[in-house]
Order: C-alpha cells, then structure tokens, then sequence
C-alpha cells in the first residue's frame, strides 16, 4: 500500500470519506483515523496497527450534534464535562448507539468520545463530515507518535495517508472519564486532572484496578508506550553499555543521549519522541528521572511506569 503525505485537511478527509486510514494530529498524539460507521475501515486500523481486538477505540469529533450520532444518552454529570472541556484532551466514556459498530468499541456497549482542540485536527474533521475512530497512530505497544515522522517510522506501507501537522503539543494521551455510572471513574489520566474534574462533578473518582479483576479499560490490560531500550525508573548506576537520560535535573556521569526538559509539561511533551530517537541510535537503557505526581506528572509516571513494564 502506498501511504500519502500531505498537509492539506480537505485532501485528507477526502480518503476518510472513501473508506480509507489517515493519519492525523491532535494535541495530545496522532491519531490513525477511520469511519465510524464502516467496519471495513475499522477492520484496516487494527490490522495496521496490529493491535488486539479487545482494545477498543476512541471517536473524535468535529461538532459537539455528532455527540448524539455515537451516545444514547449524555447524563447531566458528562454534559457539564462537556461544557467545561470540550474541545480538549478529555474523552468520556458513555452508552454507545445502536449504530455504532462492536469492532470500533471491541464488543463493548460503551463508546469513549473526545472533541480534539488541535486547530488541523478540527479542521480536518469538519471536512470529514463523520465522527472518526482513532487510536494512537503507532505500531500496537510502541510509544505513541508526537510528530508526523514517528508515524511514517511505524506505519508507512500500512495506511493510506497521513495529515502532516506540527509537534503534538501535550505528548501524552488523553485523559479517559467513564461517564456510565453515578460516580464518574477515570481510568486513564492525562492533561485534565482529577482535581479539574472535581471542579466540575466532586463526585469524581480515580479508577485503581483490583488485583484480580479485569480492568475497567480494556487497554490498560496490554503493555505499552515500549522503546526497545529497558526503561528504568531509578538513579543511574554504573552498568555497563549506552545509556541515555530524560529529566529535569542534570544527572551525574556520561551518556549517550539525554534530554534535561524544563518542566514536567517539557517532560510529557518530549518522552515518546526521546523514547524513540534511543531506539534509532541504539541505545540500551534509558534511565527516566521520576517527578511529583501531581498536575501533568500524574500522568507522566504512569505511562513511565507501564514502559518500564
Ligand atoms: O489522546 C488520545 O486519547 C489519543 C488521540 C489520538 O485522541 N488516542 C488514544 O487512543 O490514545 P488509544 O486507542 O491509544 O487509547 C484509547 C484508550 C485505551 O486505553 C482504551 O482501552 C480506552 O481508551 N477506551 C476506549 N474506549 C473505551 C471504552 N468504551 N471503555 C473503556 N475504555 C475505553
Ligand atoms: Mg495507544
């Protein structure tokens, strides 16, 4: 297959429209994007990614009315998530609608729906005139794409086309919201914190999976956010090898590749993509400086954490 590049949001809509897998930015990763309605297409997405069939997908939206084409009911409690975040880097999960295909959702009666920010991402989608389904547009457990390169590196030959668009802004996925029962439970965080939704619902409640119990999101299940490198999560040693760095404090002692990042909002912006360029210079372990868990960094050792396996 040959994969087209191009920076133009009506040319890629256009291979949406016809069934076809596009690439596209959003602020928090890109996306691999299909018709929601098109089991074909959404077929397409999970063989390019090579990615479980239990994992199911998040539709993105252009217009708050397609809210009602994927949703049976919009509780109040998601209506004023809506209100107070949308468009963002939040997706809630709620009752899907009949029409709504069980591959996009892997057999789940649920749908997570999110209202990208990204101004190409919205521009693109008002072009496609339909919600589109998308995962992180990365090979199925690699870190997920920041830039249009790291999706060319993964899926070039493997989809159809890709929306060039700059850097992804926050660098982490979307924080997920189930919004299906009566106390709203995040199951994966993101750029809006738990404090920011009890803002809006005090109800509000950080999802912890039980030890033997089969987790809410059904991603949380598979390994994730991989480099081919070992990720450690302690103060460098002494091993022997290349080794590379990422954190906010300059460490002691020699490395091959390191990255000292302002902020941890620098530090969630550039993991994934530092992740990778270790990978292509062969690095074999990448030691990640820890931070507070709170604001961004919540987020940020979670996903350090799942690839530290
Ligand atoms: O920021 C993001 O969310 C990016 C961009 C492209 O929008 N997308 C993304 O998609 O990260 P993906 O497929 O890599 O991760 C989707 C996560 C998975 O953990 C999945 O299990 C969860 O959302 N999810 C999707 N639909 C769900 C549902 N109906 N119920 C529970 N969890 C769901
Ligand atoms: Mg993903």
């Amino acid at each position: 297959m040959k994969t087209f590049l191009t920076k133009s949001p009506e040319e890629a809509a256009e291979f949406i429209r016809r069934g076809r897998t596009v690439a596209f930015p959003t602020e928090t990763v890109y996306g691999l994007g299909a018709r929601v309605f098109d089991e074909e297409a959404i077929a397409a997405i999970f063989r390019a990614k090579d990615r479980p069939a239990d994992n199911p997908l998040i539709a993105h939206i252009g217009d708050l009315q397609q809210i009602y084409l994927l949703a049976t009911t919009v509780s109040a409690s998601a209506q004023k998530f809506i209100d107070a975040f949308f468009p963002g880097p939040l997706t809630l999960v709620m009752p899907k609608a009949k029409a709504v295909p069980l591959i996009a959702t892997a057999g789940l009666e649920t749908i997570g729906v999110r209202m990208p920010q990204n101004i190409l991402a919205r521009e693109f989608l008002k072009f496609c005139k339909t919600p589109v389904v998308a995962p992180s547009a990365n090979l199925s457990g690699r870190p997920s794409p920041t830039t249009w390169q790291a999706v060319f590196e993964d899926l070039n030959g493997r989809i159809d086309c890709i929306l060039k668009g700059e850097t992804t802004v926050i660098g982490l996925e979307s924080t997920v919201l189930d919004c299906t029962s009566d106390i709203p439970l995040i199951l994966r965080t993101g750029a809006v914190t738990l404090e920011q939704l009890r803002r809006i619902e005090p109800k509000t409640e950080q999802y912890e999976s039980q030890p033997d119990e089969n987790p809410r999101s059904p991603g949380l299940r598979h390994r994730h956010y991989s480099p081919k490198a070992k990720v450690v999560l302690e103060t460098p040693g002494a091993e022997f090898g290349s080794r590379a760095f990422i954190g906010i404090n300059k460490p002691a002692g020699g490395f091959d590749l390191i990255k000292i990042c302002d902020s941890p909002d620098d530090y969630a912006h550039s993991v994934f993509e530092f992740f990778r360029r270790c990978d292509r210079a062969g690095i074999e372990v990448i030691y990640c400086e820890t931070v507070d868990e709170e604001g961004i960094g919540l987020a940020l050792m979670d996903r350090l954490r799942r690839a530290a396996g």
